[in-house]
């Protein structure tokens, strides 16, 4: 048999799928499972580490007995995830010691607090190219750390082991106890604040600051090479890319060039933009992060807005208040009505992430009258997502001194048309959705492919993309402007609550 195709694993927030490609990058067969999403107090969110290995030991051969091909027709898996997640495991019998704690998860904010004024914070957030915020990973380790009386001890015996969910997924796929892989690549690693962004390493400094023994971390690679072979689920099959999920929509939307961009409209969302080899600080609160590294070559860095709250507003919409009962219906109940009533909902429920880096912000709705009713809530869900993206690029803009001028655009939020004329709208640049909208599959599926031969260059994948659906801004600039000022009012609102005192 022919090696004809390259598998996908996306290990997301709320779900886990498995997609197959073949060779001009065209989806076979997709297999999906959604994993249970633990709250058990205010602002903590957990996931079921070993439930999600299980997703993956389903998802895959699914995927595969759809696409009706055997593991030896698979040239190569690629891995993209979740990033910033939080695992601890024990390295003889493989089960974790805690719940996986979620990027979304604020429980560090008093920890971050303290640790934002301990000497040495500057050092690190200017190594790792990150604010000091509950959203990565490093102060999620301290945390639990401190939670788990011996934990400490035991990981600088080694006898835990660290992840996040790439580093779980291949552990557990290269034998777990017996002799897994115990790696990440670069771009999760650029999430964790160990990591010096330069040299792409765990910097001792940066974990003498956060106490993080060095014996539970676990060996930095690149983002696309032959990691090794997988022993379980899809035995004997190359495991050859891994990148955190939204630096892989990057490379799917084949953004190779400094200056391209991407926004992912997934459970928060996130805009990317590559700014080539050089490593560019913001300083209008954007991160610096790695954006992919094929072995042998410079890593290529990227600056990324991270919006916490856009898909799972609608979640929120559906599931808390129960007023719509799928997502896609928001956008039949948003069109119930002309426009938003007057209604803004700003959704910090995990505080504000880019560009304003407020953990202490909590979520509003501002402007109720007896006169809104459920099409104004639902049109003011979707515009939080529009102005939340206006946000990011503002700074984006500011930062790189030149402005936007169209806006790649994936994930399951474009199917709204709605939304992404309103985003269009509202950036006044045209937003333009490629063929394969799965793109966060499609990049770490492109980089194992790359890693393997099976697709020969850069230039070979950028004559993959298609443009599937473009929007063109139709917004009265005085319009446009009145509305922005009432969303920044709304945001506003958010600041200065009493802390919870969870
Ligand atoms: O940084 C968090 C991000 O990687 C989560 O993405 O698509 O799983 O919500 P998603």
């Amino acid at each position: 048999m022919s090696e004809s195709y390259v598998v996908s694993i996306d290990q997301g927030t709320t779900s886990t799928r498995c997609i197959v490609f073949d060779r001009r990058g065209n989806l076979v067969a997709v297999a999906q499972r959604e994993h249970r999403q633990h709250f058990p107090r205010p602002g903590w969110v957990e996931h079921d580490g070993l439930e999600i290995w299980r997703n993956v030991s389903k998802v895959v051969p699914r995927a595969l007995s759809q696409a009706g091909i055997g593991a030896d027709e698979v040239a190569a898996i690629g891995i993209a995830n979740q990033r910033e997640t939080t695992l601890v495991w024990d390295r003889r019998t493989g089960v974790p010691v805690a719940p996986a704690i979620i990027w979304q998860d604020t429980r560090t904010d008093t920890l971050v607090e303290t640790l934002a004024s301990a000497p040495g914070a500057e050092d690190v957030q200017r190594r790792c190219g990150l604010p000091m915020a509950t959203y990565f990973s490093g102060p999620k380790l301290r945390w639990l750390l401190n939670a788990t009386p011996g934990l400490y001890e035991r990981a600088e015996r080694g006898e835990v082991l660290f992840g996040t969910m790439e580093t779980w997924l291949i552990w557990n796929l290269t034998g777990g106890p017996d002799g897994g892989l115990h790696i990440t690549d670069v771009t999760n690693a650029s999430r964790t604040m160990l990591m010096d962004l330069h040299s792409l390493r765990w910097h001792p400094d940066s974990l003498a600051f956060f106490g993080i023994p060095a014996a539970m971390l676990p060996e930095i690679r690149s983002s696309s090479e032959v990691y090794g072979t997988a022993t379980a689920v899809l035995p004997g099959v190359r495991i050859a890319a891994a990148l955190g999920d939204q630096q892989a929509a990057l490379f799917g939307q084949t953004c190779f060039a400094p200056g391209d961009a991407k926004c992912t409209y997934g459970t928060g969302s996130f805009l990317l933009l590559n700014t080539g080899t050089k490593a560019v600080h913001s300083t209008h609160g954007l991160l610096t992060t790695v954006g992919y590294q094929i072995a042998g070559q410079p890593a290529v860095y990227a600056l990324e807005g991270s919006v916490a709250i856009t898909g799972s507003l609608v979640q929120w919409f559906r599931d808390q208040l129960g007023l719509i009962s799928s997502a896609p219906e928001i956008e039949t109940l948003a069109r119930t009505v002309a426009d938003n009533g007057g209604c803004y909902i700003v959704p910090a429920f995990s505080g504000l992430f880019a560009p304003h880096w407020r953990a202490e912000a909590r979520g509003v709705i501002v402007g109720l009258t007896s006169y809104i009713n459920k099409g104004h809530l639902a049109r003011a869900v979707l515009e939080a997502t529009g102005w939340q993206t206006r946000e990011v690029v503002d700074a984006m803009n500011a930062d790189s001194g030149l402005a936007l001028t169209a806006l790649r655009v994936d994930g399951g939020m474009t199917a709204n048309n709605l939304l992404m004329q309103f985003v269009a709208d509202v950036l006044d640049v045209p937003v333009v959705r490629p063929m394969v909208a799965e793109t966060v599959s499609l990049g770490a599926a492109y980089a194992a492919g790359l890693a393997v031969g099976f697709w020969p260059d850069l230039e070979g994948l950028r004559r993959n993309w298609h443009r599937a659906a473009q929007w063109v801004p139709q917004m009265d600039d005085r319009h446009r402007a009145e509305e922005h000022e009432n969303w920044q009012r709304a945001v506003e609102h958010t600041f200065g609550w009493i802390k919870s005192d969870v």
